[in-house]
C-alpha cells in the first residue's frame, strides 16, 4: 500500500465530482484551490496563475496575499509555463530567480496548465518544509491540473 498515491487518488476521485457539470474555469479552479489546500499536509500556498499575453496573472488560490504579476520565464511559475513543465523545487532558495511571495516558503511544485499543447496558466503549491514535494506529489498535482484543463471551458 502507498499511503501518498491513496491520497492523490482520493483528492482526485473528490475533484471529479467537484468539477461535474461546471465548465467555469475560475469557479473549477477555485474549488479546486480549496480542496487541495484542505487535503494536502504541510502547504502554506495552492493557487493557480493563468497566462495572459505574456505575463501569468494571479488567479484562484489559498494562503497569503501572493504576487499578482509574473513574466514568463522568470521564477519557478514562469519558468514552468515557458517550458510547458512539472517543476519540483526541493528548495527554493536555491532556484536562481524564485520569487518568494511568502517568505515561509522553502519548496515548491509547480504544474502547467495544458490544453492541446497550450500553456494556459500553472497550478503552483508551496510549502513550508524543504524537499516537501517528489514525484508522486508531481504526477497527483499534473492529474489535478489536466482533470482542470478537460473540465472547463477555456476557449479565449
Ligand atoms: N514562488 C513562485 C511565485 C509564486 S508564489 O510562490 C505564490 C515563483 O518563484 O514563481
Amino acid at each position: 500500500m502507498n499511503a501518498k498515491r491513496d491520497l492523490y487518488q482520493e483528492l482526485l476521485q473528490q475533484a471529479r465530482g467537484l468539477l461535474a457539470g461546471e465548465r467555469d474555469p475560475v469557479a473549477n479552479a477555485a474549488n479546486l484551490a480549496s480542496l487541495i489546500w484542505h487535503t494536502l499536509p504541510d502547504l502554506n500556498w495552492a493557487g493557480f496563475y493563468f497566462l495572459k499575453g505574456d505575463e501569468l496573472m494571479l488567479g484562484p488560490f489559498q494562503g497569503k496575499p501572493a504576487c499578482v504579476r509574473i513574466p514568463l520565464g522568470k521564477g519557478v511559475c514562469g519558468t514552468a509555463a515557458a517550458e510547458a513543465g512539472t517543476l519540483v523545487v526541493p528548495d527554493v532558495h536555491a532556484f536562481p530567480d524564485h520569487i518568494a511571495c511568502d517568505t515561509a516558503s522553502n519548496s515548491e511544485l509547480v504544474a502547467p496548465l495544458l490544453k492541446d499543447g497550450r500553456v494556459l496558466g500553472v497550478l503552483d503549491l508551496d510549502s513550508p518544509h524543504f524537499k516537501r514535494f517528489d514525484a508522486e506529489d508531481a504526477a497527483g498535482i499534473e492529474a489535478l491540473a489536466r482533470l482542470w484543463a478537460e473540465a472547463s471551458d477555456t476557449t479565449p
